[in-house]
């Protein structure tokens, strides 16, 4: 039987970190399905749409990986897809007791999924999604972080962003 795995995150924007590990996971897997998440406790600079676009855009050359957007449990979504893998990354320790509390309340609400971890590549350790916004908004470059095919997209939404705060005076 296909093994279907989930790649789940806020993905606000991806990162070549994810990338690695989406790529490491549709070697692994049958079928890997990408899901864009909310994570309550963070803002996120990119809507769901334009996250999504950016995820379709980087893993076009990935045959066996979809993308999709889910407002609502991961472990229902498993259910819904009848996957039963969920991939994350672990980047450092500091990972561990967070990733930790969601695999097993993931595990509580759908016994039959199973959470793996996979130990990103040591050249994306320090890597973020907050990182790359961070260097964005000030002007830095971020085309070491990020697929090359959404460069663009970041530049043109930091701009967007900075105009917006300085028509309001925020700035
Ligand atoms: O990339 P992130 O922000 O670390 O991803 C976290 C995410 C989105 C996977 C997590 O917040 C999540 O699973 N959100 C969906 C809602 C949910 O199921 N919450 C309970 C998880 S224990």
């Amino acid at each position: 039987m296909a093994k279907t795995a989930v790649c789940p995150g806020s993905f606000d924007p991806v990162t070549q970190g994810h990338m690695d590990i989406i790529r490491r996971a549709s070697s692994l897997f049958d079928n890997v399905i990408v899901v864009v998440m909310t994570n309550t406790a963070k803002q996120a600079m990119f809507t769901k749409e334009e996250r999504v676009e950016f995820l379709k855009r980087a893993t076009a050359g990935l045959g066996n990986v979809k993308v999709e957007y889910y407002d609502g449990l991961l472990a229902d979504y498993t259910k819904l897809k009848g996957a039963s893998v969920i991939v994350k990354g672990l980047r450092a320790l500091s990972d561990f007791e967070y990733e930790f509390q969601m695999a097993l309340t993931n595990r509580k609400i759908n016994p039959k999924v199973e959470t793996v971890f996979l130990t990103t590549t040591a050249e994306y350790m320090y890597l973020s999604s907050s990182l790359v916004k961070q260097v964005a908004r000030l002007g830095g470059d971020v085309s070491d972080f990020v697929p090359e095919c959404i460069i663009d997209d970041i530049t043109k939404k930091v701009k967007h962003t900075n105009a917006d705060k300085a028509a309001s005076g925020k700035m």
